[in-house]
């Protein structure tokens, strides 16, 4: 993939603001992720953890960051481990970092190699009392692998049972939820190559062609621009398919009639973008799919206008359901009784709209952020409202990615494509 270089800094002045939020006598510690194991010896594609590239720049596995702000030697404040050389290593995975490498990308100056960590530090653990340590602490998390920073975490209690250990987490995620102009220009970039996919597409889908191929087409587009998809799997659903929310599978074809529900981006240094948009696979809405489509784009562009400062997400959820609810009865898919009290979502309602609107997006698809916190400038949060008529085997989101300004807010998605009458004519021009 496209090397893309993101200037040092940006993650430079990420430390900065973390450090200003540490308490006095402390040090922090970040360990990337994993590198983990699929079969045999084989492995899963590697990610970089989020924290830590953040701080950092650095994608490659087996690296550490330790801050320690008010060290008195000036040149230990940031400390960078990466990988050790190891020329066989080399002969089959080519070059890893060189310190120097390291220290461009990142703006750190002081570059060890892994093997000097102990050393380094048992020296800050007798120099400060609070160690901040990192944990995954996003509330939708499920993970029974024990990550690095957790194996980390153990060791430190271990062997220096009489420190005082706190969360790096609310620090790191409340700088992660505002996004600075660097992030924003790459969720551009990211929501700009995945509309570019998203064209090329509407002239490819047609009765008969499988949901993979669609997939095949949007992997070229996003590949041929440096990049890939983003880091979820991208969901290309026809018909009944697009029912299910997470569907996966992507193994079946696209019929004539169907809507085909695409819940795909493309992602751009680490960056996500999220979008969804769903099409007549023979390019032409029938009435009633463009009712419920319109019926949902309505409550798309309904949301996004009271996305600004000073309303919360959970805030911008129970508006999206009222938007919802109202849609809902003149499609006379529920009675206004259904959906009187939207706070609790009935059986009625859910089945139709099983979901809610909006999560932060950024180095996460399903990004870090409070939903209860009021909405900021430079948060960015996706609105997704959808419809699903299971019955009809039809199903309709649409999702686009929006910042938070001062006055108001700014869809990364505005030139990607969305009108029914747009989406028809692109699709038979
Ligand atoms: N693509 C996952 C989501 O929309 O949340
Ligand atoms: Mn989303
Ligand atoms: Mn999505």
């Amino acid at each position: 993939m496209k090397k893309i270089s993101i200037e040092s800094s940006f993650f430079t002045e990420n430390r900065k603001k973390l450090s200003a939020l540490m308490m006095a006598d402390s040090a922090a510690v970040i360990n990337s992720n994993d590198i983990l194991p699929s079969n045999a010896d084989g492995t899963v594609k590697f990610i970089q953890n989020s924290d830590l590239f953040y701080l950092t720049g650095i994608e490659q596995e087996e690296t550490i960051l330790m801050l320690n702000p008010g060290s008195r030697n000036e040149d230990l404040r940031e400390v960078l481990f990466i990988r050790d050389y190891n020329q066989d290593l080399e002969v089959w995975e080519g070059k890893k970092l060189s310190p120097a490498v390291a220290s461009e990308i990142s703006g750190i100056k002081t570059v060890y190699e892994l093997s000097r960590f102990e050393d380094a530090l048992h020296d800050t653990m007798c120099s400060v009392t609070n160690i901040y340590l990192n944990t995954n602490d996003h509330d939708r998390s499920k993970n029974e692998v024990e990550s690095r920073d957790l194996r980390f975490i153990n060791y430190c209690k271990k062997y220096y049972p009489l420190h005082s250990y706190h969360r790096l987490s609310p620090l790191i995620y409340g700088l992660r939820t505002i996004k600075s102009k660097t992030e924003i220009d790459l969720l551009q970039k990211a929501c700009d190559i995945t509309g570019d996919g998203f064209r090329r597409l509407l002239k490819f889908v047609k009765p008969g062609v499988m949901e993979y191929e669609v997939q095949a087409e949007l992997a070229h587009e996003f590949i041929k621009q440096g990049t890939g998809f983003a880091d979820y799997e991208p969901i290309i659903a026809s018909g009944e398919n697009a029912c299910f929310l997470h569907y996966i599978k992507n193994d079946d074809p696209c019929n004539d009639g169907d809507i085909l529900l695409l819940d795909i981006a493309a992602g751009w240094a680490n960056y996500n973008a999220d979008m969804t948009r769903s099409i007549p696979v023979n390019g032409k809405f029938t009435g009633r799919q463009k009712d419920v489509y319109n019926a949902v784009l309505r409550a798309m562009r309904g949301t996004i206008k009271e996305m600004k400062p000073g309303l919360s997400v959970r805030d911008i959820i129970m508006i999206t359901r009222e938007l919802i609810a109202k849609e809902l009865v003149d499609l006379k898919l529920v009675k206004p009784s259904d959906v009187k009290d939207v706070k609790q979502k009935s059986a009625e309602f859910k089945k139709y709209y099983p979901h809610d609107v909006s999560h932060f997006l950024g180095l996460g698809v399903h990004d870090v952020g409070v939903f209860e916190q009021e909405l900021k400038p430079g948060m960015v949060l996706t609105c997704e409202p959808g419809i699903y008529i299971r019955d009809e085997k039809l199903g309709i989101r649409l999702e686009n990615d929006i910042v938070i300004t001062e006055g108001g807010n700014l869809d990364l998605m505005k030139n990607v494509p969305v009108d029914a009458d747009e989406i028809e004519q692109l699709m038979n021009g």
